[in-house]
């Protein structure tokens, strides 16, 4: 990875390795690094995964938040990142969602990770000299261009791109459309997906806003999605159409902890950042799928 990035940008990051629940290894880590902004990504992330371990959940998200922000205030760190997530509206009242909308209760133990995060960040600037910008993401997806930086799931992977990149290669045999009996026009979830690289620049904006004293308030939030809102079906069959391959697939339950629909209101975000969505469905299926044909390659390079 960290190689990846030198290739594509020609400059090679610093990397540590340090688990962000023992935060005396990263009290260690601000001692030696000058740090003046934290974008913080680092969380587990999957819906159903959370509903059966809760526990799991609860710890490494809000522990490692709870730990840096802590370390803000020890070490004067003022501007600070946060990967939110759409799961904080539950299902909505109405779409497309915007940022006043009332949250409504999180439907799995992730989305409460991330709305008790929001509510700890909130409490927090109120009280301390720090700002923080909340992104809301949508579902993101895709590969850089380059197919030198992509999705690596540690195990299987329980999201649905990956799953339809490896069904599609054929590392898995079928996988499953998990409910096709939601209040929707094909049965299937409506997600919104946004491709990683409108994700990633708006990260630039947000921090860039933030060292400029662009800010408006010392907590903001703003939602990263299209306002594209894409059913299950609709992404298999388009991923078919893109790259002529076909994806087997069956139609079972419905996971624990899906919201039925949602998909963002994205005018405050545009506005507001001055950040607008630029790749296509096309994009992010060609990416994804340039991706998986790229960790194919490398793992029969090392099965050898
Ligand atoms: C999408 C849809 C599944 C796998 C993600 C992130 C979360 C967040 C929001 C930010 C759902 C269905 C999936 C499969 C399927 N925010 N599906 N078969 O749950 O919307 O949450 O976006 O980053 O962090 O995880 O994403 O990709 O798991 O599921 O039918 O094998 O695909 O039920 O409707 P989800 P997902």
């Amino acid at each position: 990875m960290v190689d990846s990035i030198e290739e594509i940008t020609g400059i090679r990051p610093g990397f540590a390795n340090i688990d962000l629940n023992n935060k005396s290894a990263v009290q260690e880590f601000l001692r030696i690094h000058k740090v003046v902004a934290i974008i913080h990504f680092a969380a587990f992330k999957a819906v159903g995964e959370s509903v059966e371990k809760p526990l799991e959940y609860y710890r490494n998200n809000l522990v490692s938040l709870l730990n840096l922000l802590e370390l803000c205030r020890e070490n004067g760190i003022k501007h600070f990142v946060f990967s939110s997530s759409c799961s904080v509206y539950g299902q909505p009242d109405y779409l497309p969602i915007d940022e006043f909308a009332t949250v409504k209760p999180a439907q799995s133990p992730y989305a409460n990770t991330k709305k008790i995060g929001e509510d700890i960040l909130r409490d927090t600037t109120a009280v301390m000299n720090i700002n923080v910008i909340s992104l809301r993401y949508f579902n993101p997806v895709g590969a850089h261009p380059s197919s030198k930086i992509g999705e690596y799931p540690v195990g299987a992977p329980l999201n649905l791109f990956p799953i339809v990149t490896q069904t599609a290669i054929g590392k898995r045999d079928k996988m499953k459309v998990f409910g096709t009996d939601y209040n929707t026009p094909d049965g299937s979830c409506i997600r919104d997906y946004i491709h990683v690289v409108d994700v990633a620049r708006a990260h630039v904006v947000a921090i860039d806003r933030m060292l400029s004293g662009q800010t408006k308030n010392k907590y903001e939030l703003f939602n990263l999605g299209t306002g594209n809102g894409l059913s299950v079906l609709e992404i298999i069959n388009a991923f078919e159409k893109i790259t002529g391959v076909k994806v087997n697939y069956e139609c079972v339950e419905r996971r624990g902890g899906d919201v039925e629909k949602v998909y963002s209101d994205t005018s405050y975000a545009n506005k507001e950042l001055g950040w607008k969505t630029t790749h296509t469905l096309e994009d992010m299926i060609t990416s994804a799928w340039a991706w998986e044909q790229v960790l194919q390659k490398k793992s029969l390079v090392t099965s050898k």
